[in-house]
């Protein structure tokens, strides 16, 4: 039974969601590797609209085990809140775990995040605000609290102690801000551990026992591979590796037990927060793309932010495509282009007298290169009913086919709405 990795193969919000909540019918344990609730994925299903942040999408489904992973940051409060409002509207969370190697988003690492947002000036990256860059730095720097360390009264203290000393050095005399109170932090954080000790748990054999009786298994990403801390658009990047090797690293799995890696990529382009971005384009283009008023509208499902909105990038594509070894395309929001008389796909780069086939490393030069375009007439036919590759009009399937062409893999899934049945399955992807 395959293991399948769903990534984001652009700048996040490819659609990630609303494919995991198709696919894990199939699935038997669906796993969220990492990032944190600076991730935001609408699901709309049979049970309504709901907009997960760290929960799993195979929640909805109550034969599906869901797996908060080792390699996934965790505001305690903010999965408590997610958890009760899926519990009121009926989805049962009995069967969601927490791995306790998890970190814990603390209280200072969202007050950081902003700090160090403001320090940044015009330099700023547009991070979400949730505190994921510093809980992943404390993470690495080894000065990290972890979930498990939640349901452990000494533990958490003598953490805590040691850590808040430090911060609050930073908080009061760097920022001048007020320091962080460690009484009520420490109860505060003990209660979040008692709220969530039935979800709490080692991960491990769960993921493991699921492989060896070779279940079918969906590792769930967020973000996605241009926000990669290693070889997304750096510093415009996340704090951890939304990709497939990220997959493997968050859940606790080898890269040889990956069968399949779909990539997901939204029909043009999209973006939140700062950074480069070649093909964006502002205008009446930009505005069929953006979907102001709709339920597609490009706007941040965790901040809100107005998304900025561009034509599909092939260069930044195949570097995706070969970063995570996607072998699989799912290609989203088709039916944005529906009323586009023209669609425009960046196949190059032109940096000064040189043609690039691939992304410059460095931001400053990435933001020098001008998109060459190919053009290609639009369908101007709604899509959004169909359920067959073949029932497109022929440019639409001229398009999605190039776009694969120029991917570099085959084609697995097209969405045409925000329906869990407006979705066209072109082969067999789990
Ligand atoms: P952070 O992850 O909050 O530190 O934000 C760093 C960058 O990643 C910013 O440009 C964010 O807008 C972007 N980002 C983080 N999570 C997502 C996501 O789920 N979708 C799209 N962009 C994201």
């Amino acid at each position: 039974m395959p293991v399948v990795a769903l990534i984001g193969a652009q700048w996040g919000d490819e659609g990630k969601g609303h494919l995991v909540d198709l696919l894990a019918n199939k699935a038997r344990l669906v796993i969220r590797y990492g990032g944190g609730n600076n991730a935001g994925h609408t699901v709309v299903n049979h049970l309504g609209t709901f907009k997960l942040h760290l929960v799993p999408s195979g929640i909805f489904d109550p034969g599906i085990v869901n797996v908060i992973a080792s390699g996934v940051v965790i505001d305690p409060e903010a999965l408590i809140k997610e958890i009760a409002g899926l519990e009121a509207s009926g989805v049962s969370t009995a069967k969601l775990f927490v791995s306790e190697r998890a970190h814990v988003v603390m209280p200072y690492h969202m007050l950081l995040d902003q700090l160090q947002e403001d320090a940044r000036g015009i330099g700023k990256i547009g991070t979400t605000g949730r505190g994921i860059g510093p809980a992943y730095a404390d993470k690495m720097s080894r000065t990290g609290i972890r979930i498990g360390d939640l349901l452990h009264e000494e533990t958490l203290l003598n953490r805590l102690t040691a850590v808040l000393e430090e911060k609050n050095r930073v908080l009061t005399r760097l920022y001048n801000v007020k320091p962080i109170s460690l009484h009520d932090t420490y109860l505060r954080y003990l209660e979040f551990g008692r709220q969530l000790a039935e979800h709490i748990t080692d991960v491990h054999p769960i993921i493991h026992r699921a492989l060896e009786k070779d279940l079918p298994v969906l590792l769930e990403g967020a973000q996605g591979t241009l926000l990669d801390i290693d070889h997304g658009t750096y510093p415009y990047v996340t704090s951890s590796p939304p990709g497939a090797a990220g997959a493997c690293q968050g859940a606790g799995i080898g890269p040889t037990q990956l069968d399949s890696v779909i990539g997901v990529f939204k029909a043009y382009t999209t973006r939140v927060g700062e950074g480069p971005f070649p093909t964006e384009i502002d205008g009446p283009d930009a505005d069929i793309l953006r979907q102001i008023g709709t339920p597609w509208a490009e706007v941040g499902v965790t901040t809100g932010r107005l998304r900025r909105v561009g034509w599909f990038d092939a260069v930044l594509a195949r570097y995706a495509t070969q970063i995570n070894g996607i072998d699989t395309v799912a290609i989203t929001k088709l039916d944005v282009l529906d009323t586009a008389p023209t669609i425009k796909i960046c196949t190059g780069y032109q940096l000064h007298e040189t043609q690039l086939d691939y992304p410059p490393a460095t931001v400053a030069v990435l933001g020098q290169v001008e998109p060459i375009y190919e053009e290609m007439p639009g369908w101007m036919t709604p899509t959004t009913h169909v359920r067959h590759f073949h029932d497109l009009p022929d440019a639409a399937q001229a398009y999605v086919s190039r776009l694969c062409q120029l991917i570099g893999a085959r084609l697995g899934i097209v969405s045409v709405g925000p329906d869990r049945e407006q979705t066209i399955i072109a082969a067999e992807v789990f």
